[in-house]
């Protein structure tokens, strides 16, 4: 009868919420840790080429294993997948190393609320390179969102030009990866979140490696980690390793929820996170906010809240 139906959907429905929530979750606490000791290491062994080019080459490795010891079936990829994940691997190449770069000059706090505006860049993306339209209410949420980061940007006690640029760049970078890759992930092959994500990090590994040996180099490399070792013994070592295995962790559980949901939840997921990793790292680095700072910040994630509404 249509009552069972009616249950069972309502069941499925309640399943799929539950599965969702869980991403959610994990993806958020994942992303916290990966935070802290991307900060730890970044104060220091300021190296963020390096560091990012790490990331990519631990999750690459994690993969190949799994592989390898059958814990996880390989895709099955062509020529034609691999030349569609390009443009998602440069700009999440371009996304990562920036807003690893824009860490490694200002507080964790500071880059996560720039990068919270995320939804206002992807709606003027999709308007000004893609002319889809948006109704006045959606444009006019963008106001709190670009209004709400101005006031925190120009509040910011530890102000920095790079810091603030690679947070920018980050999310201009990371609209397209996510127009791209739900595009990609959706036509043709049908390759899960989980090998999607592998793949992705091994190709972003390909094109970041040869920029982090342009940029810093081995010798800035050695004469840096002497100095780090130098002040904080072995333990530099476990930081690095906990920030690169992190970084693919957090990573492939957004996309294993990206593979079931549309990419507006995605962002408005993505910029609650931010919530969790400003207050978590404030408090863990004894980061100085003015309460006119504060309140940047606070205007910017309303504007995002209403964004999801009106968007809705
Ligand atoms: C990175 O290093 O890629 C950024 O810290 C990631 O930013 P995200 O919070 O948008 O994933």
């Amino acid at each position: 009868t249509p009552k069972v139906d009616t249950a069972a959907v309502a069941k499925s429905d309640a399943a799929h919420r539950l599965k969702i929530g869980t991403y959610f979750a994990v993806w958020w606490g994942l992303n916290v840790v990966f935070n802290i000791y991307n900060k730890k290491v970044l104060n220091a062994y300021p190296m963020p080429w390096l560091t990012s080019t790490l990331s990519l080459a631990a999750g690459s490795a994690i993969m190949l294993i799994s592989w390898a010891l059958k814990i996880v079936d390989p895709p099955e990829v062509d020529a034609d997948f691999w030349k569609s994940l390009a443009p998602v691997a440069l700009a999440h190449t371009i996304g990562h190393v920036a807003a690893t770069v824009s860490m490694s000059k200002v507080a964790v706090s500071f880059t996560h609320i720039i990068k919270s505006s995320e939804p206002a860049f992807s709606v003027i993306i999709q308007k000004l390179v893609f002319g889809e339209n948006f109704p006045l209410p959606v444009y006019l949420s963008l106001l709190p969102i670009i209004g709400g980061c101005g006031l925190a940007a120009a509040t910011e006690l530890n102000f920095n030009m790079t810091g603030f640029a690679g947070a920018m760049i980050s999310n201009i970078a990371f609209v397209f990866r996510n127009i791209f890759s739900k595009k990609g992930m959706s036509k043709g092959k049908n390759v899960g979140g989980m090998n999607y994500y592998a793949c992705l990090s091994m190709m972003s590994l390909v094109f970041l490696t040869p920029f982090a040996f342009a940029v810093e180099g081995p010798k800035a490399w050695t004469t840096g980690w002497q100095a780090a070792r130098l002040a904080h013994g072995n333990q530099i070592l476990w930081w690095v390793v906990a920030q690169s295995v992190f970084y693919h962790l957090y990573n492939q559980v957004s996309y294993m929820s990206l593979n079931e949901i549309s990419p507006l939840t995605f962002s408005i997921g993505n910029t609650m996170k931010r919530v969790t990793v400003i207050v978590s790292s404030i408090i863990i680095f004894h980061t100085k906010v003015l309460p006119i700072n504060a309140l940047g910040a606070a205007i910017a994630i309303f504007g995002t809240f209403l964004y999801s509404q009106v968007k809705q």
